[in-house]
């Protein structure tokens, strides 16, 4: 029996792929903040899945994290979906700040705690979640683009790294465009929203293939594939918008 680990399970992306693992034999740890919504899950499936209330942001996430995989029973995959991201046009630092916090910080702890779990292990699969967003330099929400910018490139290294230690680690990079969960509520209208359920059926598939960069869906690979070819004197004056 296969288990997984999800971190970011309490809604969105990573709570319909936990139910999509589920629902093919899979054992799931699941993590987030919100403990009262990992219970309710829990009550779900109680001999398939365990929990652990974890915050990325804090030192403790780490030893949280080795704890939900001992509940486990052990770790073949590691999920990293947590994260957070807002429009920013007026910069305001807090947002920026705490934006850095989850989307680095606390995606660089986690992600070197299960990459050093594999390398003990001797094997695994280490994917997150990042988005397209880390592409191309977005004006309307900086810290957003800039730290999926920073998980692209961190995995792209950490999969160098397993190789130059003749390590058996897969790694899976997730690159959705606008999905409409809880992280894009607000009042601003987003193109090309894409449904949960869709994004977590192709993200499954992915992670079955392991395949290493995954953009969702073929709209958003088009307009990577475009908008990568844009020099930086035209970038600059290009309005990327979502209206109100
Ligand atoms: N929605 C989109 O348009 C879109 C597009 C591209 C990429 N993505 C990425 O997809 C991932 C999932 O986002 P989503 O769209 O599914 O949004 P979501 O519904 O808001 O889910 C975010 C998840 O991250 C968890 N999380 C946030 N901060 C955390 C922290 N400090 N510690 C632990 N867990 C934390 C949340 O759980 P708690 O609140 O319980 O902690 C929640 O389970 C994110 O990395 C996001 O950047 C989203």
């Amino acid at each position: 029996m296969k288990k997984a680990v999800i971190i970011g399970a309490t809604s969105g992306i990573g709570e319909e792929v936990a139910h999509l693992l589920l629902s093919q034999g899979w054992h799931i740890g699941i993590a987030g903040r919100r403990s009262d919504r990992l219970e309710a899950f829990r009550l779900k499936h109680p001999d398939k899945i365990v929990t652990e209330t974890i915050d990325v942001t804090h030192e403790a996430a780490t030893e949280g994290l080795l704890r939900l995989i001992q509940k486990l029973g052990g770790m073949d995959l590691f999920l990293l979906s947590s994260g957070i991201g807002r429009q920013n046009k007026n910069l305001d630092p807090d947002i920026e700040l705490a934006t850095v916090q989850t989307n680095t910080m606390g995606f660089t702890r986690m992600v070197t705690a299960a990459y050093h779990y594999f390398k003990n292990q001797g094997d695994g699969h280490l994917a997150v979640i990042s988005s397209i967003a880390g592409t191309k330099g977005l004006g309307t929400a900086p810290a957003y683009s800039a730290t999926k910018r920073f998980q692209n490139t961190y995995i792209e290294a950490l999969q160098q790294l397993a190789y130059m230690e003749k390590l058996n680690i897969r790694f899976t990079d997730i690159r959705p465009g606008f999905v409409a969960t809880d992280l894009l509520s607000g009042q601003h209208h987003y193109p090309l929203l894409m449904k949960k359920e869709k994004v977590a059926k192709r993200l499954v598939d992915a992670l079955l293939n392991h395949e290493r960069v995954v953009i969702i869906d073929w709209r958003y690979r088009l307009i990577v594939f475009f908008w990568r070819l844009i020099p930086a004197f035209l970038w600059r004056r290009l309005t990327v918008r979502t209206r109100k």
